[in-house]
């Protein structure tokens, strides 16, 4: 059966704003925003796990915030900045995430990694001067059969306090940090 618009009736056109691109998609109500970034806009980055808010696979970040896209419609995610996994590498240079991720060994079989560096690109957003222990916390809203978590920390660490030192050298050189300002 058609609607007016000459389309199924139980389907409805969204629009979703992912990396920084506009897509249009016609797509059923009931779909959630991890199958429509999969199945519909073909962004097999994001991984589905549990299904049901457990294992954060699935992990992205809306309007910047860390979500579990599994648990969200994709008709909810309308009129929002969505990020996946593949915004991260800029062609095939690896962001400097993914880079301590490599370094650290933070990943083996990989099927958790995509949750985890969103989750990590969120929360390092949020929080630049996380402590180790803040970091641990984090980390564990998210599962990972393989690593044990250190590599994970150590990588996620490791970024943000190379990113605070860029920043220091970037203020420095632009005269706007004083001495004793870190
Ligand atoms: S697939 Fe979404 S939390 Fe597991
Ligand atoms: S690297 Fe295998 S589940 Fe995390």
């Amino acid at each position: 059966m058609t609607g007016a618009a000459g389309r199924p009736q139980h389907q409805q056109l969204i629009s979703l704003h992912v990396n920084g691109e506009l897509h249009e998609v016609l797509t059923e109500p009931r779909r959630t925003l991890v199958d429509a970034l999969r199945h519909d806009l073909r962004l097999t980055g994001t991984h589905v796990g549990c299904e049901h808010g457990i294992c954060g696979a699935c992990t992205v970040l809306l309007d910047g915030a860390p979500v579990r896209a599994c648990l969200m419609f994709a008709a909810q995610a309308e009129g929002r900045e969505i990020r996946t996994v593949e915004s991260l590498a800029d062609g095939r240079e690896l962001s400097d995430l993914q880079q301590a991720f490599s370094r650290h060994h933070g990943l083996q079989c990989g099927f958790c990694t995509p949750g985890f560096l969103m989750l990590a690109e969120g929360f390092l957003a949020e929080r630049p001067a996380a402590s180790k222990e803040e970091i641990r916390e984090v980390v564990a809203s998210n599962l990972c059969r393989c690593t044990g978590y250190q590599t994970i920390v150590e990588a996620i660490d490791d970024c943000a306090t190379r990113r605070r030192a860029a920043l220091r050298e970037r203020l420095e050189g632009a005269g706007q940090l004083t001495d004793g300002q870190d």
